[in-house]
């Protein structure tokens, strides 16, 4: 399919029925309407949709936390990737690659320590398109999913003297 320029933006509310759509369209995790809500009322700022003709055709939504170093606050802060997707006949045009470069982007200005996500170890789409954009595996949590599967914790670091 040829596919017509793609423009990353912000979320807006009126996304939201979309943003709904695409996750339920694309993944097993699905969040409640009210959760998308308030990641794009709070978060809008860290987060992006992919737009083509007016229509949104992938979303990836940030929030942003507090670190802890073991059990103790520490005062750095981290952007926590929520959930990725392209609709299927919107993959493989570097949609996905562009949106995460974006939120990157967002995430350095404002002065993040890291970011982290969480992704099915199945997943090697989301995986490759993960480590070429500089991150790497943190962590195996182990049955992480409803379904029992593992996730992997990935990571890329923000600083140059990171302690991740
Ligand atoms: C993961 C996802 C968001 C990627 O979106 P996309 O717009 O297709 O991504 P891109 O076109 O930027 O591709 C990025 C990389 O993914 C990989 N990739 C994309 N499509 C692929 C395919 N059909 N087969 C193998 N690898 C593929 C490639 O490594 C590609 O990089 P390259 O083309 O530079 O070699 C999309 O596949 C998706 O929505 N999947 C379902 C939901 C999901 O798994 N979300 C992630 C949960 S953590």
């Amino acid at each position: 399919m040829e596919i017509s320029e793609v423009l990353i933006r912000k979320p807006s509310m009126e996304d939201v029925h979309q943003i709904v759509h695409i996750n339920r369209v694309c993944l097993p995790e699905n969040y409640s309407l009210q959760y998308f809500i308030s990641i794009i009322q709070k978060y809008k700022d860290v987060s992006v949709v992919a737009e083509v003709d007016n229509k949104v055709v992938g979303y990836v939504l940030t929030r942003i936390e507090r670190m802890t170093k073991g059990f103790v606050p520490f005062s750095g802060k981290r952007g926590h990737v929520i959930s990725v997707a392209v609709l299927p006949e919107y993959r493989g045009r570097g949609i996905g690659s562009q949106m995460m470069q974006k939120v990157i982007e967002k995430l350095r200005e404002e002065k993040m320590e890291e970011v982290i996500l969480e992704v099915r170890v199945s997943n090697a789409v989301a995986r490759s398109l993960y480590f070429k954009l500089g991150f790497h595996d943190a962590e195996i949590l182990k049955r992480y999913y409803l379904d029992g599967e593992d996730a992997a914790l990935m990571k890329l670091s923000l600083v140059e003297d990171s302690f991740s």
